[in-house]
């Protein structure tokens, strides 16, 4: 039994016994992105009753974005070892539809079972391809050095505050200096690379940012966290598509890149 349990905590720390490989998640990650520029999703190995969410809506795979041919101009992603999941920033700028697609997919072995998508485009919040790309390629998301790894804990806390910040003023968030908030077509770090400028005012409501669902990549000190952000689209009080991703350097944000899809035009603001 003690020798079970030994073996056990071995294999977590070598990352033997992690849930799903790095290289099966990259795997996945890059049949997906030729599904998507295809259009053609059975490129991608999933189960017979995946589960294909646009936008919090479960809909028909053939109807969705993943059906249509896209033009990809860049991709960033994450590779979530422990739950097996992984996020995907897809830049369609010079598509003759331009998009910012966010997309988790979830593994149970080496089929995705769950394919979740925020897919943003013309008339969503701030929304601008073109800028969006020019600005997310300039960020750097170099693996950071084992020593230097953040924990999962630390990665998620660091998000999880800048989210929780929004419903208490009070709860401190871990920005670093520098920290840049790519929001749709606005890049906070534009005049002062060199400054922290994520730090949010206070918004004139306190509210919860809820469905939270994580992809944690302790590699980058990459955190995507898909949710609902309440208050700022009109036709939607609980909460319309959200997603953060953050990069976190030791306990600090280096970055967030906000993806926010809108019921009407600029949320109706
Ligand atoms: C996705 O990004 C990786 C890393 O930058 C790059 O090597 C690859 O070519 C990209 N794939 C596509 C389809 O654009
Ligand atoms: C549907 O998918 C789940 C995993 O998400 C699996 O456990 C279940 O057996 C599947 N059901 C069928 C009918 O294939
Ligand atoms: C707000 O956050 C502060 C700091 O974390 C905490 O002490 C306080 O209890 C929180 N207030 C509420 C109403 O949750
Ligand atoms: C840019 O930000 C850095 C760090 O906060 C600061 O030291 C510097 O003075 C700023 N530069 C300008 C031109 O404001």
């Amino acid at each position: 039994m003690i020798f079970s349990v030994l073996l056990l905590c071995a294999g977590l720390v070598s990352g033997v016994s992690a849930a799903c490989s790095r290289n099966l998640l990259e795997e996945a990650t890059a049949a997906y992105l030729r599904a998507q520029i295809a259009g053609q999703p059975s490129i991608l190995l999933f189960t017979n009753n995946v589960t294909y969410v646009e936008n919090d809506a479960p809909m028909d795979i053939k109807s969705g974005v993943l059906s249509q041919p896209v033009v990809v101009d860049f991709n960033r992603s994450l590779y979530d070892t422990t739950d097996c999941v992984t996020y995907t920033e897809v830049v369609a700028a010079t598509n003759s539809h331009p998009y910012v697609i966010s997309t988790r997919l979830t593994l149970v072995g080496e089929k995705v079972t769950k394919i979740e998508s925020v897919v943003s485009d013309d008339g969503d919040w701030i929304f601008d391809a073109a800028k969006w790309l020019s600005w997310t390629k300039q960020e750097k998301w170099d693996p950071i050095p084992e020593a230097d790894q953040d924990s999962r804990a630390v990665i998620k806390a660091a998000g999880d505050a800048y989210l929780d910040n929004w419903g208490n003023f009070s709860v401190p968030v871990p920005y670093g200096t520098p920290c840049a908030r790519l929001e749709g077509g606005i890049y906070t770090g534009d005049k002062n690379a060199s400054a922290n400028t994520c730090r949010m005012g206070e918004f004139p409501e306190k509210f919860t940012v809820t469905n939270r669902r994580y992809v944690i990549d302790e590699v980058v000190g990459g955190l995507g966290m898909f949710n609902d952000f309440p208050f700022l689209d009109k036709a939607k009080p609980k909460g319309t598509p959200s997603t953060n991703l953050f990069r976190v350097e030791k306990g600090m944000i280096r970055y967030i890149n906000e993806n926010t899809v809108c019921t009407e035009r600029m949320c109706g603001r």
